[in-house]
């Protein structure tokens, strides 16, 4: 049963079935055209509002068509490990369906967020002092109680989930010619690849990571799955791997690739909310960096930049916007 959820396939037709769970359960997400932004970047620069999403951010999605698939398979719960979007996306999908849900976050994380979780309708059990020993407490609760473990990027159904979001973007903008998304755990990217390549192969998919947590970037480069340190503030970006399933999908598909430091990372928020009006968390707001490093490449073209999400800390929103970016906009 778990290996068939695990072994499903990732297509455009299998985004076609998936947007139909998801499109009941959520808006689509909206896509606008930013004349500041087209001007300083010299090409038409979009923003696709994933951070207006419900739990905001992209994740959400994924959860939900995860949920579908669970609830048809007589499947008594799910566990995961995360302290972000994807226990929060996991938490709400779960509660949508009637499903109970465990997350696993590390001892000591930020009670804001376990609140936001617990809210959210999930239980939380605080264990580990890092993931390694958290992830054998979620194995353990996996197979004491029969529970899903929902993994961040391995993940088919989660995968097409997210991909409903790039059928969104086609259709919002028949004529896109690139779009720069954020990669963590890869979901993202290799949905827009499953999507956007099937349906036009010369759409041109860019990838930004932060160059403190590159692991993604490194296998990317190197055609193999390589581990690096993990030490980034953006939390959608925090991964020392890549992932099988996902890599598998991007690892050859990807028109290039950006890093950002930590300090452009935060001016990614900053820029974010003088140009948009709109928060966003650092992996949310770099793809306007990554955007402005690309731009000679871009000239005079339909670009989809994505916010992905919102979950800044009060922290983090605090150093971005003492920014002068933030005041004057300036890239
Ligand atoms: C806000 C945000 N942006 C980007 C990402 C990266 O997404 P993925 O893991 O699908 O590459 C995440 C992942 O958690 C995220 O929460």
């Amino acid at each position: 049963m778990t290996t068939a959820l695990k072994n499903y396939p990732i297509s455009l037709l299998e985004v076609i079935r998936a947007r139909s769970v998801v499109s009941s359960h959520m808006e689509p997400s909206p896509l606008r055209l930013y004349a500041g932004l087209s001007q300083l970047l010299g090409f038409n620069a979009y923003v696709k509002h994933e951070n207006q999403n419900i739990t905001g951010s992209f994740k959400i999605r994924g959860g939900i068509n995860v949920m579908s698939h669970i609830s048809q398979q007589g499947i008594s719960g799910v566990v995961t490990f995360s302290t972000g979007n994807h226990g929060l996306s996991v938490a709400t999908s779960a509660k949508m369906f009637g499903i109970p849900a465990i997350v696993v976050v590390p001892n000591g994380a930020n009670p804001a967020k376990i609140r936001l979780i617990e809210a959210a309708g999930a239980e939380v059990i605080e264990a580990g002092d890092n993931f390694d020993e958290s992830a054998l407490v979620v194995a353990e609760i996996s197979s004491s109680r029969g529970f899903y473990y929902v993994h961040p990027a391995n993940e088919p159904h989660l995968v097409n989930g997210v991909g409903s979001e790039f059928l969104e973007v086609i259709e919002q903008l028949p004529d896109v010619d690139a779009v720069i998304l954020p990669l963590g755990g890869g979901s993202e990217v290799a949905a827009a690849v499953a999507t956007l390549k099937a349906i036009r192969p010369e759409i041109e998919v860019y990838a930004v990571q932060a160059e403190c947590s590159s692991a993604a970037y490194q296998s990317w480069k190197q055609g193999r799955i390589v581990e690096r340190s993990n030490e980034t503030f953006a939390g959608g970006f925090a991964t020392g791997s890549a992932y099988e399933t996902t890599f598998d999908i991007y690892k050859d598909q990807l028109t290039d690739f950006v890093t950002l430091s930590e300090s452009e990372i935060y001016q990614g928020i900053a820029l974010a909310a003088y140009h948009t009006k709109n928060l966003v968390e650092g992996a949310g707001g770099s793809t306007l960096m990554a955007a402005w490093k690309l731009k000679e490449r871009l000239q005079g073209k339909n670009v989809v930049m994505q916010f992905s999400g919102s979950n800044a800390s009060p922290d983090e929103i605090r150093t971005a916007y003492e920014l002068d970016a933030f005041y004057d906009g300036r890239f």
